[in-house]
């Protein structure tokens, strides 16, 4: 009798930074939900030959090999196996395809291999693929990925606190632009070296942003919330890194009916965020494609990363 060989499938969600960004990479908190747009990854065991990857994004290759071999020395593993992906998202829109799919591999690996891990476990080997790879980041997508929900993070996963709280009616729109992530930390990094005190300013000021947003949020105050992304969106504009398709969605966002709105993630492209009452949502969804915004339905407050039936 031919014996089938085990298969894992593991998947995590995408996200959506809501408040703090560039900030979180310099110490401060911010915060960032989950959606409910997932990348699987399916993993078994293989016994002729090397790794096999079949992903169809290269982008996602670089990083599952990279958490395929992380996985492998720490637990001192041979044995080859193949992996491969499915997603519901583009990686071109940001939602964090890369820090989904190393979350995902990491737990398939973890039960093909039966070693358990914990999600802090595989936070932090994702957050070390991600350092190898891009050098530069707070981890916070990773963050999303591996628990879900909407949460306050500090830099490295020094707090990964997960918040009772929703969000209702969180419109997205794509900017047609693809944001080069590595690129602008570096510039923002780099003007922080130029003229520290007013960068330094600035996170202070995005940062007490995301202490009052999470207060607003856990008291479902929404209208105060959307207060906060407009101005956390000045000060990212004053950062330098929005641009003037960013700027006219979140313009047309706020004309809309929307509390609040803010591009979300590096800046220069990818998505904007508007928050906006239900009865608002509609206009607020027309006005941003109307304005050469690609919508795209994601819902907030999504589960981390999990075991599926395939
Ligand atoms: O471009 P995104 O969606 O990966 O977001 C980047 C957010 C930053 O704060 C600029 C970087 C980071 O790693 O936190």
């Amino acid at each position: 009798m031919k014996i089938k060989s085990k298969t894992i499938t593991a998947s995590s969600p995408g996200k959506l930074m809501l408040l703090g960004e560039h900030a979180v990479v310099f110490g401060f908190p911010c915060l960032v939900t989950a959606v409910d747009s997932r990348l699987k990854v399916t993993a078994s065991k293989i016994t002729v030959g090397p790794d096999r990857f079949q992903t169809p994004q290269v982008k996602e290759c670089r990083f599952i090999q990279k958490a395929v071999q992380f996985f492998k020395q720490k637990y001192q593993i041979n044995q080859s196996v193949c992996l491969t992906t499915q997603s519901d998202f583009s990686a071109r829109v940001g939602l964090g395809s890369s820090s989904a799919v190393t979350v995902a591999t990491f737990l398939a690996l973890s039960y093909l291999f039966g070693q358990n891990l914990s999600r802090r476990t595989i936070f932090d080997l994702s957050y070390q693929v991600t350092l190898a790879i891009q050098k530069v980041g707070s981890g916070f997508d990773i963050a999303a990925a591996t628990y879900g929900g909407i949460l306050y993070y500090v830099t490295g996963g020094q707090v990964i606190k997960p918040l009772k709280a929703e969000l209702p009616s969180l419109i997205i729109g794509y900017s047609g632009i693809k944001a080069d992530t590595p690129s602008l930390i570096k510039k923002v990094q780099a003007d922080y070296q130029k003229n520290p005190q007013k960068v330094k300013k600035i996170f202070q000021d995005i940062s007490c942003l995301v202490d009052l947003g999470k207060e607003m949020l856990l008291k479902k105050n929404y209208p105060r919330f959307g207060w906060l992304m407009n101005q956390n969106h000045l000060l990212l504009q004053k950062l330098g890194v929005s641009s003037p398709k960013l700027d006219f969605l979140v313009k047309t966002a706020l004309q809309s009916g929307a509390y609040g709105a803010k591009l979300s993630g590096a800046g220069g492209g990818d998505c904007m965020i508007a928050l906006c009452p239900q009865a608002k949502s509609q206009a607020v969804a027309e006005a941003i494609q109307k304005a050469g915004g690609e919508l795209i339905a994601v819902l907030p407050n999504a589960e981390g990363v999990r075991l599926e039936d395939r």
